[in-house]
């Protein structure tokens, strides 16, 4: 069997599947489903100082090749997530886990930060800078290459653990905001998140999701994730994480090949709970397709 085990930001991943944050809950869900401990690792729920509801419903809107969503960041606050989430995840899940979170200022994202560094389960920190869902914080810092250098500084100056930064494809060139993250000290990069996009219901003729837009995830958006990974990855020297509209094997060769290290799997999550573990299942057998011995190898490929 060929060697799937990556290595990202200094951490051994024995594959480099990611179920991506806001497709996994905190994990434990899904040990129903599977034993978890299969994976890479996973990205938990987008965690804030604050707890938060979420916007208001109707969230969601399918898409032909995919969903919008419009969650808004619902979580029950970090001190919640440590007193009451990561107990229920250490016990079924064996790895490091990967701490997605977000802010709504500089102190929120340092404040989040900091109480999850004092956390042995955590291994990274994925600093979301890129949610499109809420106003006043995600995506706004995530779209000016200087608001996106001081979150890493603030997030930095407080934790000890490799911080990746989650990128927004909406933008004019995501390269600058990647290059300013990494200047700032990032030790990784994950993209893309969600395109914004919407939908209107043709009978009521009023937008299908109450928050107006929300953010496209989905296959439909796999070329476009391709190319931004492919164009960061020539465009920085640390770690990419691929994302958007992974669904198979096949795609995470492909985003491996554009540079990714690791791959993150979102919707496909949301459309089959157990579609990480089979896209793990199905990596050997496409790796022998693919004349492919050690994944590793084939990192940045393409470039
Ligand atoms: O909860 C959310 O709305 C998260 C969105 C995102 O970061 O894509």
């Amino acid at each position: 069997m060929g060697q799937l085990s990556v290595d990202l930001c200094g951490i051994r991943l024995d594959n480099p599947v990611i179920p991506a944050s806001g497709t996994f809950g905190f994990g434990y869900e899904f040990a129903d489903v599977y034993d978890i401990n299969c994976l890479g690792t996973f990205s938990f729920k987008g965690t804030t100082k604050e707890p938060r509801l979420g916007n208001p419903t109707p969230r969601i809107a399918e898409c032909p090749a995919g969903l919008i969503n419009s969650v808004g960041l619902q979580n029950p606050g970090v001190d919640r997530v440590i007193s009451e989430e990561l107990p229920k995840l250490r016990k079924v899940f064996r790895k490091p886990v990967m701490a997605n979170i977000s802010g709504f200022s500089l102190e929120e994202y340092a404040f989040v930060a900091e109480r999850l560094d004092g956390e042995d389960c955590v291994g990274w920190i994925e600093v979301n800078i890129s949610c499109p869902n809420v106003h006043g914080g995600g995506m706004s810092f995530g779209t000016d290459p200087k608001s996106a250098g001081q979150v890493v500084s603030a997030v930095k100056a407080v934790t000890k653990k490799p911080v990746i930064v989650k990128l927004s494809p909406n933008v004019t060139d995501v390269t600058e905001i990647a290059k300013a993250c990494e200047e700032k000290g990032a030790d990784g990069i994950s993209l893309i998140n969600t395109l914004l996009g919407m939908r209107i219901d043709l009978k009521t003729r009023r937008p299908v999701v109450a928050n107006l837009m929300g953010g496209y995830s989905g296959p439909g958006i796999f070329p476009v994730a391709l190319r931004m990974v492919f164009q960061t990855a020539k465009a920085v020297k640390i770690p990419v994480v691929g994302m958007g509209g992974v669904s198979s094997a096949e795609d995470v060769v492909e985003m491996m090949l554009a540079g990714a290290t690791a791959v993150e799997v979102g919707s496909a999550n949301l459309v089959d709970p157990a579609a990480s573990k089979k896209i793990i299942d199905s990596l050997p057998e496409t790796m022998q397709k693919y004349g492919i011995t050690n994944l590793s190898d084939i990192i940045g490929g393409a470039l």
